[in-house]
């Protein structure tokens, strides 16, 4: 097989040092002959410096290459006159122009990472969250209107056609799961507030049509208010859940608090042709450049991409380093010896790379 090349950007605030540490574990793993990983510029700082958050030559990268590894974009203070965030731009930009509409968030409790939710323990806490990733809330980024400085408006837009292939995604997942941890139930829980939106209830009747063609799975639905009570009571309970983009974003930070937090909670960012992997976490400007950062979520996003790159290729031995990197994280985390800071230790990031390193062998 041809070298498999990664459009690699690093961006802003810790992003360099997870994406070092990803790149690393990925070579041990893997050896060095299976990837190229292309730095290309992009970011906040790079904004700065050239008054582009996303430059051409980065989104062609992307475009053109197997798969794309981000660290984290954004800077404080890095704004667009309409006061939103350059550093978002970046992933938006990709998101919506390469497609990538299916952002599957893991939330899964391993051992070591302790959760606010002292009933459950590691393993019992394991549902994906699919956040439709390129309509919704979001569709309308750049395209709001502000009128006399009175009101604002951004409009949701619901599509057939997006919510229909990203309900297909929850589904296939859901097949290929082993079920909920609290009764080993395959279950698709729909996240909307069809009771109050006629775009929620269009989103549910389309989820609804598609679990015709899946009678093994369960379909189940929540209220966006309703599930964040939920997530903190009974996460056991789910399998696989499929929201609306913005309400996607907001439930996976809150299921990512209750496995250990941000630092630890892996995304990848599916289309048809292309995909996108980076931690969860954005770019946490305080604590760049001091080697303090987790590397995890970013580690953990690298072995989605070599599940995804497996499928893809038929190279079913990405797969299988992507599951001994996962056994080499929990190993560490099991051992408690190596803990990141978020996660109650003093490990640098560069300590907690080594030590992934070595249960690697
Ligand atoms: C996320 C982030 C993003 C979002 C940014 C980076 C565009 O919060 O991926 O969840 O708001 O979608
Ligand atoms: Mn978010």
């Amino acid at each position: 097989m041809p070298k498999l090349k990664i459009a690699t950007i690093e961006g802003d605030g810790i992003g360099p040092e997870v994406t070092q540490a990803a790149v690393k574990v990925l070579e041990t793993a893997c050896g060095h002959d299976i990837f190229d990983f292309e730095m290309v510029p992009g970011g906040a700082g790079h904004y700065q410096k050239s008054g582009q958050v996303l430059p051409d030559e980065t989104f062609t990268a992307c475009r053109d290459m197997d798969a794309i590894l981000h660290g984290a974009a954004g800077l404080p203070g890095v704004v667009y006159p309409d006061g939103t965030e350059v550093g978002n731009e970046l992933h938006l930009q990709l998101r919506f122009r390469l497609d990538l509409y299916a952002n599957v968030r893991p939330v899964k409790l391993l051992p070591g990472a302790v959760s606010p939710l002292r009933a459950f323990k590691d393993g019992g806490i394991d549902y994906v969250i699919i956040r439709e990733n390129t309509e919704g809330l979001y569709a309308s980024r750049g395209a709001g209107v502000v009128l006399r400085d009175e009101v604002a408006t951004d409009t949701l837009m619901v599509t057939r056609k997006g919510t229909e292939r990203v309900a297909r995604f929850a589904f296939e997942l859901s097949r290929a799961r082993a079920g909920a941890p609290l009764d080993g139930k395959r279950r698709v829980t729909v996240c909307d507030k069809a009771n109050i939106l006629r775009s929620y209830a269009f989103f549910r009747s389309i989820c609804d049509e598609v679990a015709r063609d899946y009678e093994d799975v369960e379909i189940d639905y929540a209220y966006a208010d309703a599930i964040t009570v939920h997530l903190l009571k009974r996460p056991d309970f789910y399998d696989v859940i499929v929201a609306e983009n913005m309400f996607g974003d907001i439930i996976s930070d809150l299921g990512a608090t209750t496995v250990g937090g941000m630092g630890i909670s892996p995304s990848a960012e599916i289309g048809d042709k292309h995909a996108l992997f980076q931690g969860a976490h954005g770019s946490a400007p305080d604590i760049a450049g001091q080697n303090l950062a987790s590397p995890l979520a970013t580690i953990l996003s690298a072995t989605m991409m070599l599940r995804w790159l497996a499928d893809q290729r038929s190279a079913p031995a990405l797969a299988e380093a992507g599951d001994r990197i996962d056994a080499a994280v929990t190993q560490v985390l099991a051992d408690g010896e190596t803990v990141p800071h978020d996660l109650g230790g003093s490990a640098k990031c560069t300590e907690m790379t080594d030590a992934i390193c070595r249960a690697l062998g």
